[in-house]
């Protein structure tokens, strides 16, 4: 079955990057240039720390300790001032904190690292934020306001105690709602929370109350993930001779289709493959803006031509920047082809782009580059071409759930598994 995905993996990747291999090496790309062709770019900070550890989790975490935490906040400081020369006074249009678990910082690093943000950078953005629930106390909730964030995202993740648990999350249903209605309660102009779905054992009527339950509880996003099953996790590990434990599709689609039901009646909109957002409601902030800067251990970067990724490994990550060098571990050069193929991918991800923009970035018109793959897309239902805007029908979306099996979960595997086992990978061929 492994060698069957892989081949369509193959014949995929090629028709749409035409690349037969995408290999990411150990070297620093040359950033002088490509800032100043730069007009303007999104920031992404990554806090590694937990206060425990998910078995199913795959980002790049270790559990928090305050003298190490305090270690990062310095690097991180560092970091900054290494790019700040490089971006210059360009805007920064988006700022997403993400993680781990960027409240385990609440009340020491976090107010540091804003600071040193917002002096360095020219910050045309609100700040989005990670949260779990267990951070949000009606003071913690204060002190997040008070920091300038007005978009929050929470971890719940379910609302039966089974599934907590099964998960291993350190709170009940109970203590997760009562975090979610202090958060809705709390003024923030988009609270969003995550919800993972498709667990083992969950039944649809549980995945319906869930929905259900978010929705009165006030909360203006949901984000909707079927429980992937990363190879190098503790989940993965267990699961590791099985299909890795990823759930049928079918299952999933059975269950997006209740969540969509009950969103939709509520009058939300899709606002990705993932997301349901109240109309009315800025969207919590999406991955997907065109370039942008990462910071901190593996976080991403992707300036036009180039993608690349800092060392995972946190201490690794501190002494690279005390040296006074970038923590860069991987870089990937991408060719024309590649940045477009990359561009269609995430605007159909967020479900619908118009054409213009296409044009409007790469100077030659969309169809003539991806027709051939919309034309029979549109034909078959699963999206809709007006001739100025693409729109991805739920179908497609479900489609589209299959593709990020077929890729992203081996993408990501090989990638952020072999980056959490070596520090500075020579190469990662995916
Ligand atoms: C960085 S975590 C959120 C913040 C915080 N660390 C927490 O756990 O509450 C990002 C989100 O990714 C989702 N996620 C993590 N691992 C997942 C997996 N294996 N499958 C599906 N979704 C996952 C969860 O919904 C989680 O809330
Ligand atoms: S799911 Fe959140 S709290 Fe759990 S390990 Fe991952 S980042 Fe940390």
């Amino acid at each position: 079955m492994e060698s069957l995905s892989g081949f369509v993996r193959g014949i995929l990747r090629n028709l749409l990057t035409g690349e037969g291999q995408i290999v990411l090496e150990r070297r620093v790309p040359s950033l002088q240039e490509r800032f100043q062709e730069i007009e303007e770019l999104g920031l992404y900070l990554h806090i590694p720390f937990c206060r425990q550890i998910c078995p199913y989790c795959p980002y790049n975490k270790e559990l928090y300790h305050s003298e190490v935490a305090a270690e990062y906040v310095d690097a991180l400081r560092g970091e900054i001032d290494l790019y700040s020369s490089l971006v210059g006074r360009k805007p920064v249009t988006s700022f997403y904190i993400g993680g781990g678990t960027p409240t385990a910082m609440l009340h020491s690093g976090l107010p540091e690292i804003l600071d040193q943000v917002f002096s360095a950078f020219n910050m045309q953005c609100e700040i989005h934020l990670e949260s779990h629930p267990n951070d949000l106390s009606a003071e913690n909730l204060d002190s997040i306001a008070s920091l300038g964030v007005e978009h929050l995202s929470i971890g719940v993740e379910a609302l039966q105690d089974r599934h907590l648990r099964m998960l291993g999350r350190p709170y009940t249903a109970r203590q997760a709602k009562e975090a979610v209605g202090r958060a809705t309660e709390a003024g923030f102009k988009c609270v969003n929370a995550d919800m993972i779905f498709a667990l083992p054992g969950q039944t649809a009527r549980e995945v319906e109350q869930t929905g259900r339950e978010l929705v009165e509880l006030g909360v203006d996003q949901v984000a909707a993930y079927p429980l992937f099953t990363f190879p190098y996790t503790q989940m993965g590990r267990q699961a590791d001779g099985e299909s890795h434990g990823n759930s049928g599709v079918l299952r999933r689609r059975r269950m997006l289709g209740i969540l969509e039901e009950i969103f939709y009646a509520e009058g939300y909109e899709r606002t990705s493959v993932w997301a349901f957002t109240r109309p009315e409601v800025p969207r919590y902030c999406s991955v997907t803006v065109p370039l942008y800067l990462g910071l901190g251990a593996s976080a991403g970067s992707y300036l036009k031509d180039v993608f690349y990724l800092n060392t995972f490994n946190v201490s690794e990550y501190i002494r690279a920047v005390q040296n006074g060098r970038l923590p860069v571990a991987l870089s990937l050069g991408l060719s024309e082809r590649m940045q477009m193929a990359g561009w269609l991918y995430w605007r159909i991800y967020e479900t619908r782009f118009q054409k213009s923009d296409f044009m409007a970035r790469f100077g030659c018109d969309l169809d003539r580059v991806f027709g051939k793959f919309l034309r029979p897309l549109s034909w078959a239902g699963l999206l809709q071409d007006d001739g100025a805007e693409v729109v991805l029908s739920d179908e497609g979306t479900y489609w589209l759930h299959v593709l990020e099996d077929l890729f992203s979960i081996d993408h990501v595997g090989k990638l952020w598994g072999t980056s959490q086992q070596e520090p500075w990978p020579e190469r990662v061929v995916l």
